[in-house]
């Protein structure tokens, strides 16, 4: 292949990411640029060259070094045949996409309607692609949001507080319980499962009776607002209540050794897999192994199995 493009979503190691597609590629004497914005940027022309010096000394950083954006217009018919025409235009030969399921669906529309060769990298910290153990940027978004956590302990058990804690996750409560388990919480509220106000507050209540003084709730942005259930325990239980919304620092920070290690092997991963005449696929690590799986399973929704983790987080509480 004489010339290929990357294009991005945001999260900690997507910057390892390109830096491993781009030397990849110059491994083969194949010459990469990169689409800045996104698919926006993929419809109006925004593309720079990415040489092996241009990609140094980003392994460490996080966000993405292409910029990026959300893209509606790339949800139009007219958007995908200009995103089309630029890559016509530029002469790329394929197309390497990094991203969650929003990137990945509008890679596998390229692939599959406009026969655009297309390899997919997982990189999102919802962790809500179908067929993804882990996708790039997980690791770091739960040690962000377990570091602050960590903190907010030491103020709570000083306190004697209840602490709602937000983190971040629309549809999926994978961050949520991770970080509830690592943390040691009390409680999480997840997505995936119903959850009963009453019996929560009971149970503060109750061990408020036996001499417990602070506890740590975690809630998923998809299912809940931490202020609201922060009145309801304290209307419920007379205990006093601070909420943490987490937010935007678990995207951000310096990637793990684990990101940047998956991010090194599957950027290498998807050149290889790109010049083999591969498409229309997402590239993984299961049990430490590089697979592939087609895209049209990766933009299934994703169900995770909550109920065992969050028994065990009972359980230990
Ligand atoms: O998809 C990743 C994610 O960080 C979600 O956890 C969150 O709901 C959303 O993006 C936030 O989107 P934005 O940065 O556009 O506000």
């Amino acid at each position: 292949m004489k010339k290929i493009g990357i294009l991005t979503r945001d999260c900690a190691g997507i910057n390892a990411a390109i830096r491993a597609v781009v030397r990849m590629a110059c491994f083969y004497g194949t010459e990469v640029v990169g689409i800045l914005k996104g698919y926006d940027g993929l419809i109006d022309n925004e593309v720079i060259p990415l040489s092996r010096r241009s990609v140094s000394g980003i392994i460490n950083l996080g966000g993405t070094i292409l910029k990026t954006r959300r893209s509606e217009r790339f949800f139009t018919k007219g958007g995908q045949e200009q995103a089309v025409a630029t890559i016509k235009q530029n002469r790329l030969e394929g197309l390497i996409v990094v991203g969650g399921n929003g990137s990945l669906a509008g890679a596998h529309v390229l692939a599959r309607q406009y026969n655009i060769p297309i390899i997919a990298i997982p990189a999102t910290i919802d962790n809500d692609i179908n067929g993804v153990d882990s996708a790039i940027g997980v690791d770091t978004a739960v040690n962000v949001a377990l570091d602050a956590l960590d903190k907010i302990r030491d103020t709570a058990m000083s306190m004697e507080r209840v602490f709602v804690v937000e983190v971040m996750g629309r549809d999926c409560g994978y961050i949520a319980l991770e970080v509830a388990l690592a943390g040691g919480c009390e409680e999480v509220l997840l997505p995936e499962r119903d959850f009963d106000m009453e019996k929560m507050c009971e149970e503060i209540s109750e061990g408020n009776k036996k001499g417990k003084v602070s506890w740590i709730i975690i809630v998923a942005e998809g299912k809940a607002k931490a202020s609201v259930i922060g009145r309801e325990i304290t209307a419920r239980t007379s205990l006093e209540t601070r909420v943490v919304v987490l937010g935007h620092i678990q995207r951000g920070g310096r990637p793990t050794a684990r990101d940047r290690i998956m991010s090194a092997r599957l950027g290498a991963y998807a050149v290889r897999l790109l010049q083999s005449g591969k498409t229309d696929i997402c590239v993984l690590l299961e049990n430490g192994k590089l697979e592939s799986l087609p895209l049209k399973i990766a933009v299934q929704p994703k169900l995770i199995e909550v109920d065992s983790l969050y028994k065990l987080i009972k359980i230990l509480t």
